[in-house]
């Protein structure tokens, strides 16, 4: 799905025979959405929402996914479309032939530099995933009080040699399928995993829903107290909407140039966000009243999920199934977006350096693996190291919240914001009209507007504001 580099060492006519999978609307939205959802919105949604203090925070974040998210993966996907190439080169592309700066594609080199730090992270995380397919398949979790899932999850990331592993599974899985390229097979998978993934977070919350505490995790997601809001809550708010939907970067540039002329990228892009948001929002609803049943804390940070579905697990009929099924779901989702992350970091070497598929995925994937060590530490021996503690945004931060905040709350945004620029003001008025084809001038003329002025003026407060 993720194969894209034909787009630039072939034809884009040629790039897409050899993807027949991209000829559909439908193929694009699996594609899309297995980049999107992912590890963000089932286990950082979640835990930034309860270190947030709930709905006010959830609501700047749905506000943050309406105005600022949805605009900007239409802007991604048409300048990928427009382009038809990677995105670096997309950029260059649409750059030359409307004599504009080609200063436009560092928004392609910034996204590189993204994806290799967010990889670094994710793949720990997604190591935590998968050792949790293990505990659950043994029934660790069954009958276990929260005391003893706390610790088990405690025991996990204090050992630094058992992180380290379930990191280089998860890396090695990725650099597998993205070096094979990605073949229809996966594709299928996907198909049947991931409304699985949806069928087993509904089931989640059923079972939250028979606890006593239903309606008070309802409360704090959705009512909200602004008073528990903080101005670095909304710039997280706002990051997580990028995170989330996997812009800022160009991924979404790169999935476009395989989109075919004739498809709606308003009706898809909307689509890819809302089936986003969905499976974020069944997730804190199924975590949040465990958390009040359990006398749990919601702010309990990065291991939320881990502390909380266990309980759940361990509690119900069949929960060993349902729970070994849940995290080798979760899993699954985690790799389908890694592989998104991965893909242009190789795309970008095949270019510089001429090397083959292979070899760039190797060299890609394990400088990654490797950046992905400062992590593990993050977690034990090295807790305590905060090697940016001289900048104040960065005080108290490890070196896995470094590459957290820099990534969400920095390169991203601004990533998207020169996007909206670039598409807002810069881009051929033709051709972006050409792309959006909206067939509602009042339409067109509200989304461009949005583009020129409130999505960059939105991140640029969040982003000011926060400086000061
Ligand atoms: N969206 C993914 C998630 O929520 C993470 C991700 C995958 C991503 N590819 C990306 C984020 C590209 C930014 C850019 O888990």
């Amino acid at each position: 799905m993720t194969d894209t580099t034909q787009s630039y060492t072939g034809s884009v006519a040629e790039a897409r025979q050899d993807n027949p999978m991209w000829s559909g609307r439908l193929a694009f939205i699996l594609a899309a959405s297995g980049s999107a959802v992912g590890l963000g919105n089932i286990w950082k949604f979640p835990y930034i929402t309860g270190e947030n203090g709930g709905g006010a925070f959830v609501m700047v974040y749905l506000l943050c996914i309406a105005a600022i998210g949805l605009p900007i993966m239409i802007a991604e996907v048409m300048i990928g479309r427009r382009g038809g190439r990677s995105p670096i080169n997309s950029l260059r592309m649409l750059t030359q032939r409307d004599g504009l700066s080609s200063r436009w594609t560092w928004v392609g080199w910034m996204g590189i530099l993204s994806s290799y730090l967010i990889l670094s992270f994710y793949s720990v995380i997604g190591g935590w995933a998968l050792s949790y397919v293990g505990k659950s398949a043994g029934g660790a979790f069954v009958g276990a009080d929260s005391e003893a899932i706390g610790g088990m999850f405690g025991g996990l990331l204090s050992d630094p040699s058992n992180l380290m592993l379930w990191h280089s599974v998860f890396m090695a899985l990725v650099i597998m399928i993205v070096a094979r390229g990605l073949k229809s097979g996966m594709e299928k998978a996907i198909n049947i995993l991931m409304p699985l993934l949806f069928l087993l977070l509904l089931v989640m919350v059923g079972y939250a829903l028979a606890t006593s505490e239903f309606s008070h995790g309802v409360e704090f997601l959705f009512s909200p107290d602004f008073s528990k809001l903080t101005t670095e809550g909304v710039l997280t708010a706002l990051g997580h909407a990028f995170f989330t939907l996997s812009l800022g970067m160009g991924v979404m540039m790169a999935y476009g140039s395989f989109l075919p002329k004739n498809v709606s990228i308003v009706k898809t892009a909307v689509t890819v966000s809302v089936v986003d948001t969905v499976v974020a929002l069944l997730a804190g609803l199924a975590i949040f009243p465990l958390v009040f049943a359990n006398g749990l804390e919601p702010g309990a940070g990065p291991g939320l999920i881990f502390q909380t579905l266990p309980l759940a697990f361990g509690q119900m009929t069949g929960g060993t199934l349902f729970a070994t099924l849940f995290f080798f779901l979760l899993v699954v989702a985690a790799v389908t977006s890694a592989i998104s992350l991965l893909e242009p970091v190789v795309e970008w070497l095949e270019e510089q350096k001429g090397i083959s598929r292979l070899t760039g995925t190797l060299i890609g994937g394990l400088t990654i693996w490797a950046l992905g060590i400062l992590t593990v530490l993050s977690f034990n021996d090295w807790a305590d190291v905060h090697p940016l503690a001289f900048i104040p945004a960065f005080e108290g931060k490890t070196f896995f919240d470094i590459f957290d905040y820099l990534t969400a709350n920095i390169l991203m945004p601004l990533g998207g914001l020169f996007i909206a620029l670039f598409v807002g003001w810069f881009m051929n008025k033709q051709a972006v009209e050409n792309e959006l084809s909206l067939g509602h001038p009042a339409l067109q003329s509200l989304l461009m507007f949005v583009l020129r002025f409130i999505t960059p003026v939105l991140v640029l407060v969040v982003f000011l504001y926060n400086l000061l």
